[in-house]
């Protein structure tokens, strides 16, 4: 049987991993900037992490939805309490489309309402209605299309009165990311996401928050759709939240209420996820993870806006994007073959930094010198 070819791969196998480094099979050691798409957030194979999941492990890895899972309250609890957000409740999934996917079903039931708000370059996920709200059409099959889904432009206050004067009462939720990351890294601005909030109080719709790429510390707060000083009503998270061990979830404001059978999963919530996601927050708060992605982060951004062949530094935190010239739009695969660094890329020139929260200054600063060193190197 052979794999059914969708990705498009680097001719790279990877081996063993130890924080913000991962080894090859030939032993050549490289520095992760892109976290295996964000997803590391602790750093790789982090002890505390490791030894939480085997532990579990011994005792049980999974039971289903059908009995108490002690460490779903837990997680429940610890996670209110990090995120800031502890009178809110808690659903276990195992991936971000899936938290979406849940997310959007849930502000449908809420409020008996069939359309969806979401933004231009927005990605979501790939399950039926996390892809029909992502602003991608050619991962959008013909049964997926709807006309369910309003696309407007992401930090435009006023298209989204527009929307909602004309037809506020027919939203069930928008759908926003703090910080648009397949996009290209687009921030969402303060008065655009405050806007949201007044809108959907307005007309009783459902803000929904998408933090699977933004969120849990990655943008120097726990979520970035929190720098604009309002709640969301759902907040939406996968990726890091594990470092690699699948989970996702949503984060539900008290005033959705739950109904037995409303949402479900057979997976979410099983004791091996719960524990490795327990690991995570408990490392994130022991390292101050959070406050680490803020400095070291504004140290790469302040580096990189030093760099004036780089245009248009963005982001916040370790969640960092910039524009290569067409000079040096082959920058990304020049600093994996010549230097041993991944970087993530957004299309069609951008560079998309996404590594462990625990980056070091040593190890962003030996980035930043790959970059000096091959945008100082004339081309041609
Ligand atoms: C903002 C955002 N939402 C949703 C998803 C989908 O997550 P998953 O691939 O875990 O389904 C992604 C994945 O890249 C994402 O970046």
């Amino acid at each position: 049987m052979k794999l059914f070819d969708v990705y498009p791969l680097n001719n790279i196998t990877i081996t063993s991993a130890k924080g913000a480094r991962v080894w090859d099979d030939k032993g050549q050691m490289y520095l992760d900037m892109y976290g295996g798409h964000a997803v590391i957030s602790i750093g790789h194979t982090h002890p505390h992490w490791v030894e939480r999941i085997e532990e579990q492990l011994e005792k049980i890895a999974f039971y289903s939805n059908s009995v108490v899972i002690p460490q779903q309250k837990e997680l429940a609890d610890l996670l209110g309490r990090v995120s800031g957000k502890e009178n809110y409740q808690l659903f276990l999934c195992n991936s971000g489309a899936e938290a979406n996917e849940n997310a959007l079903k849930l502000a449908s039931f809420h409020t008996g309402r069939r359309k969806i708000i979401a933004f231009k370059k927005a990605f979501h996920g790939r399950t039926s209605l996390a892809v029909a709200a992502t602003d991608n059409p050619a991962i959008v099959a013909p049964v997926n299309q709807t006309d369910a889904v309003i696309f407007l432009p992401f930090n435009d206050v006023d298209a989204l009165r527009a929307v909602f004067n004309a037809q506020g009462k027919d939203i069930a939720a928008v759908i926003v990311e703090g910080i648009q990351g397949v996009g290209g890294i687009n921030v969402a601005s303060d008065e655009f996401l405050q806007t949201i909030r007044e809108l959907c109080d307005a007309n009783g719709s459902v803000y929904i928050a998408d933090s699977i790429q933004c969120g849990y510390g990655r943008s120097g707060k726990f979520y970035s759709h929190d720098f604009a000083g309002v709640n969301a009503d759902i907040y939406s998270m996968a990726k890091g939240m594990g470092n690699g061990f699948p989970i996702g979830a949503i984060s539900i404001a008290p005033h959705l209420h739950p109904k037995h059978g409303m949402l479900g999963t057979t997976f979410g919530g099983n004791q091996l996820a719960c524990v490795a996601a327990l690991a995570v927050l408990e490392v994130i708060e022991k390292e101050g993870l959070i406050a680490n992605a803020e400095k070291v982060g504004t140290h790469l951004i302040n580096a990189l806006k030093e760099m004036p062949e780089l245009k248009n530094v963005r982001g916040r935190g370790l969640m960092i994007g910039f524009d290569l010239p067409d000079s040096h739009k082959e920058l990304r695969k020049v600093l994996l073959n010549d230097h041993f660094i991944f970087t993530g890329e957004a299309k069609p020139n951008v560079i998309r930094l996404l590594p462990s929260l625990g980056l070091t200054e040593t190890e962003a600063d030996e980035f930043l010198s790959a970059v000096r060193k091959e945008i100082l190197v004339p081309v041609g």
